[in-house]
């Protein structure tokens, strides 16, 4: 610790708590919530680390959090960015093993972000890296990856088929492919036409574009056929729920993401009572919690497997220095064909 700098330049969430708003993870303008600072480099406490930051990722998480509408409270002052990759380069008691490794992190509360020179989190939050991995997978390395591979395994051992919205995220795609991979018969829905070519390359054996007229119609045969029983579901808007209702008995529309402001209405509550059919959500967060570590070991061995030998890929649309983050966040938001990294 005494060869790093005292001060560090770092992102600011300028919130503090809940919002109370729920309006998506859109910004128009990134300095209505961050500000730029130079602030203390974080000394870590017993089984923490501090990270030199070599590149952290941009997820709806981030912006969901920063406009106050996540499940955690801001804490004003403190550095945003939930997830990056880089070297531990001082370790509090009993996290000394991790010293001089580069890894992959999320940061939890009582931490500090990765929108900075340097983050601090629990060791436990952190996933050493094979050497060749890059850094652009290694800064989305635990999110998504680890979410896909959660949800795509429960998606298993209802069928041979499931639906995923936003099937163009990142997220969306690495489900998409590695349910083609298990042999699986994912079915995507997408906003934008240009990316049902993309998502049929992945190995979608369906998709629909949201804004077809007839998207629920068409949908409805393919359910017919398919028989889907999972629906994982990022946008959670009233079309989520025509899709579920269109699903066969025993359907789960598991929610896990909130992109679309709107918020559904049930058509037909009957469906839950006399077709076995469930509405539940899924959190990483929660699933962390309760998978044992070994399960989660197993995990991380085959996501960063599929990185490195190209079965997954971090598509990135742009990159950022920490010092421009608060002026044009925004304005790199809006190209949507892959992350916005972030380097100090
Ligand atoms: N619950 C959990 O534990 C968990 C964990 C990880 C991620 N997530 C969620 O998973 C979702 C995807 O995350 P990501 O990191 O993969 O996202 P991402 O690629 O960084 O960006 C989201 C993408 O979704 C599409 N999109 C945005 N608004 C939309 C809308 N209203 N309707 C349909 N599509 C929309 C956009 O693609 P196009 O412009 O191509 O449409 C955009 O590129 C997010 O909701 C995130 O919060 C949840």
């Amino acid at each position: 610790m005494s060869d790093l700098p005292k001060t560090m330049t770092a992102v600011l969430q300028i919130g503090d708590g809940y919002s109370g708003t729920s309006e998506g993870p859109q910004i128009d303008d990134a300095s209505k919530y961050l500000e730029l600072a130079e602030i203390p480099v974080p000394t870590p406490g017993k089984g923490q680390v501090t990270i030199r930051v070599r590149m952290s990722s941009v997820n709806p998480s981030d912006l969901h959090f920063i406009k106050g509408e996540y499940g955690q409270p801001r804490v004003k002052g403190a550095p945003a960015g939930f997830e990056g990759c880089g070297d531990v380069v001082a370790a509090g008691e009993g996290a000394e093993g991790l010293v001089g490794q580069r890894v992959a992190f999320v940061v939890a509360m009582g931490g500090s972000g990765a929108w900075a020179d340097y983050a601090l989190t629990d060791a436990i939050n952190c996933v050493p890296l094979r050497p060749d991995l890059r850094d652009e997978d290694g800064a989305a390395q635990i999110v998504n990856p680890m979410t896909a591979m959660a949800m795509v395994d429960i998606a298993k051992q209802a069928g041979e088929s499931f639906v995923v919205s936003a099937a163009s995220s990142q997220l969306g795609k690495l489900m998409v492919s590695l349910g083609r991979d298990l042999g699986l018969k994912p079915i995507a829905f997408v906003r934008r036409e240009e990316a049902v070519a993309i998502l049929k390359d992945k190995g979608a054996e369906e998709v629909f574009v949201t804004t077809d007229p007839e998207v629920a119609q068409k949908f409805a045969a393919a359910s017919k056929a398919l028989k889907p029983r999972v629906f994982l579901d990022a946008v959670s808007d009233q079309l989520s729920e025509q899709i579920f209702v269109a699903m066969p008995n025993g359907a789960r529309w598991i929610s896990y993401g909130k992109l679309d402001a709107e918020l559904p209405k049930l058509t037909q509550m009957g469906q839950l009572i006399f077709m076995g059919k469930r509405i539940e959500g899924f959190w990483l967060t929660s699933w962390m919690r309760s998978t044992p570590p070994q399960d989660q070991m197993r995990v991380i061995g085959e996501v960063q497997a599929r990185f490195v030998d190209g079965r997954w890929h971090t598509d990135v649309s742009s990159r950022l220095g920490l010092r421009d983050v608060v002026s044009q966040l925004a304005e790199a938001l809006k190209n949507t064909d892959g992350k916005v990294m972030i380097s100090p």
